[in-house]
């Protein structure tokens, strides 16, 4: 009898072990989608006051490991400085469009393999047109919803820093130009 069990036993063990390994998630294909957040209070999972503060959805662009969120704060000017984990500490998000009229901006964070866990982000908020002036800096964290990944047609914002990459190779190329034409009038005078 016992002989018969075992193998038994055994084959079963081995199906729920295979049921149960974790299913490789697939790699999300390199492009553009819409996907849900909230921002979370610091030191509990409470959706925080300065979730608000933030337009939903954002836009995560897909490219190779490369993941970059861009969020869309809508009462700008009340948050001075926002700040995201870089190397060791934290420093200002990228941000890459600002509209004064609407008061809006929109910060880029670097997520790369940060999507599974909350991860904190740093503000300063002031607001001085309060009876009482606000002044606080706070972490919150900011939870995406991966489940919620859209493919859609809004359009991704280009970063403010290759426009300046741009001009910067093209004041590059002006001063080089002018060096060798005025090296060529100084050479062509001497003759
Ligand atoms: C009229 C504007 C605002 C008022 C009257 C206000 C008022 C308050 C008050 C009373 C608290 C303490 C509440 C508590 O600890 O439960 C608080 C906390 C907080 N506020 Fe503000 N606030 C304002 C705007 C903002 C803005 C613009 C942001 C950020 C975008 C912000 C972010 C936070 C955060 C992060 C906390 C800590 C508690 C949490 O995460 O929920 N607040 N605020």
């Amino acid at each position: 009898m016992r002989r018969r069990v075992a193998p038994l036993l055994g084959a079963i063990l081995l199906l729920w072990a295979i049921a149960s390994l974790p299913v490789g998630a697939e790699p999300l294909s390199d492009g553009v989608y819409a996907v849900e957040y909230e921002l979370l209070q610091g030191d509990s999972d409470s959706v925080s006051i300065a979730n608000d503060y933030f337009e939903k959805p954002a836009l995560l662009k897909v490219d190779g490991d490369k993941q970059v969120l861009q969020l869309t704060l809508n009462h700008s000017k009340w948050v001075q400085e926002l700040e995201v984990h870089s190397g060791d500490g934290f420093a200002d998000a990228k941000v890459v469009a600002e509209d004064e009229e609407a008061d809006t901006r929109v910060v880029e964070l670097d997520v790369d393999g940060k999507l599974d866990e909350p991860f904190p982000v740093k503000m300063h908020v002031v607001i001085d047109e309060l009876e009482i002036p606000y002044d606080h800096a706070y972490t919150v964290r900011v939870a995406v919803d991966a489940d919620s990944l859209k493919e859609t047609n809004q359009e991704w914002i280009d970063s403010v820093s290759t426009g300046s990459t741009i001009w910067f190779w093209i004041a590059t190329a002006i001063v080089i130009v002018a060096t060798i034409f005025v090296a060529m009038r100084l050479f062509g005078s001497k003759k």
